[in-house]
């Protein structure tokens, strides 16, 4: 068996939730944050999505895995630490790991302890010779991912930062180039940022991959809401709320909202909050890039593009990126 050290955890407050849904709920355009559809449901319901016909994204990717693993693993040098904030099931890390000589160590870095349980799980049997060391913790808090590298000395090291799944099209340019700096800061000066992204393509694509025919996005987005009633003391009526996808053009992104099918108010944490009929709940973006706008991203974030690996279509891309 793989060595696996102990999870070394940061300060997850319970109010955090809370107050994110309540601030959230109280702005003129009602949010909440994506990061919370990641329960224990939620995950699963993700795990479904990506084998629908309609969603494209995670089937790409892993074929560019597929195809170009080893091509990439040759570009990178021996005794790298392979960092993967979000890194979920652990799936994506095993195709570059089969081909790469004296991994130091791996080290999963997930919200969600259990994903993190299901990635050790998954991979310490594939690979007995590697050393795992989990991070238990959220990679968007910059303070806490500069506290978690300095007391594992990750921070003295060359590291591969991983970044499958196109995660980053989650935030917006302003976090997107915030989390970018962390990784760089956190790939040490010869390091390496390796992340996935989705292309923008034709609309109706898009549109179809974020509402698909058998309801099992409508199904994810809605459960943020089941989630919130579980967690919260909320009373939110699932029925009474319905899914849409929509594209966003001047920002070039997907958004996914909750319509309010009446005129209601909720109760969460005993506060009142009122939906008028047709109201929206914007509960994802997912941001859609060119190469080129990427790159211009990442170079606000000091990183500068080495090398890309697309699929025939040209529907998503791994990108390969250095300190500037
Ligand atoms: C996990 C962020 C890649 O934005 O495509 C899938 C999440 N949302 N269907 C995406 C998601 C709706 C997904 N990522």
């Amino acid at each position: 068996m793989s060595q696996v050290t102990a999870i070394k955890q940061s300060n997850i407050t319970d109010t955090e939730f809370l107050n994110d849904v309540l601030n959230g709920l109280t702005q003129e355009q009602k949010t909440l944050p994506c990061k919370y559809f990641y329960d224990d449901k939620g995950a699963a319901l993700f795990e479904q999505i990506t084998t629908l016909q309609e969603y494209y994204v995670t089937r790409t990717e892993l074929s560019i895995l597929e195809q170009y693993s080893q091509a990439i693993a040759q570009l990178l040098p021996d005794n790298l630490s392979i960092i993967e904030p979000g890194c979920g099931s652990g799936k994506k890390v095993a195709y570059l790991l089969a081909h790469m000589a004296n991994v130091k160590t791996f080290v999963p870095f997930e919200i969600s302890q259990e994903m993190l349980s299901y990635s050790l799980a998954h991979l310490s049997p594939l690979f007995p010779e590697l050393v795992i060391s989990p991070l238990l913790g959220d990679f968007t808090h910059s303070q806490m991912v500069k506290q978690l590298t300095k007391d594992t000395a990750l921070d003295s090291q060359t590291n591969l930062v991983y970044f499958p799944g196109s995660t980053l099209g989650n935030f917006s340019p302003v976090k997107a180039i915030e989390i970018m700096s962390n990784f760089h800061r956190l790939c040490g000066v010869n390091g390496y940022v390796l992340i996935g992204i989705d292309l923008v393509k034709e609309r109706q694509v898009l549109l179809d991959a974020y509402d698909d025919k058998a309801g099992v996005t409508a199904a994810f987005n809605k459960n943020l809401l089941g989630r919130i009633n579980n967690e919260l003391n909320a009373n939110f009526d699932l029925t009474t709320f319905s899914h849409q996808s929509r594209f966003n053009e001047v920002h070039s992104k997907i958004e996914m909202h909750l319509i309010s099918l009446c005129d209601q108010s909720v109760i969460i944490d005993n506060q009142q909050i009122h939906f008028d009929k047709g109201e929206s709940i914007h509960t994802e973006n997912s941001h859609k890039y060119t190469v080129e706008s990427f790159a211009a991203l990442a170079g606000q974030a000091g990183l500068k593009l080495e090398n890309t690996w697309q699929d025939a279509n040209d529907y998503f891309a791994l990108c390969l990126l250095r300190p500037a």
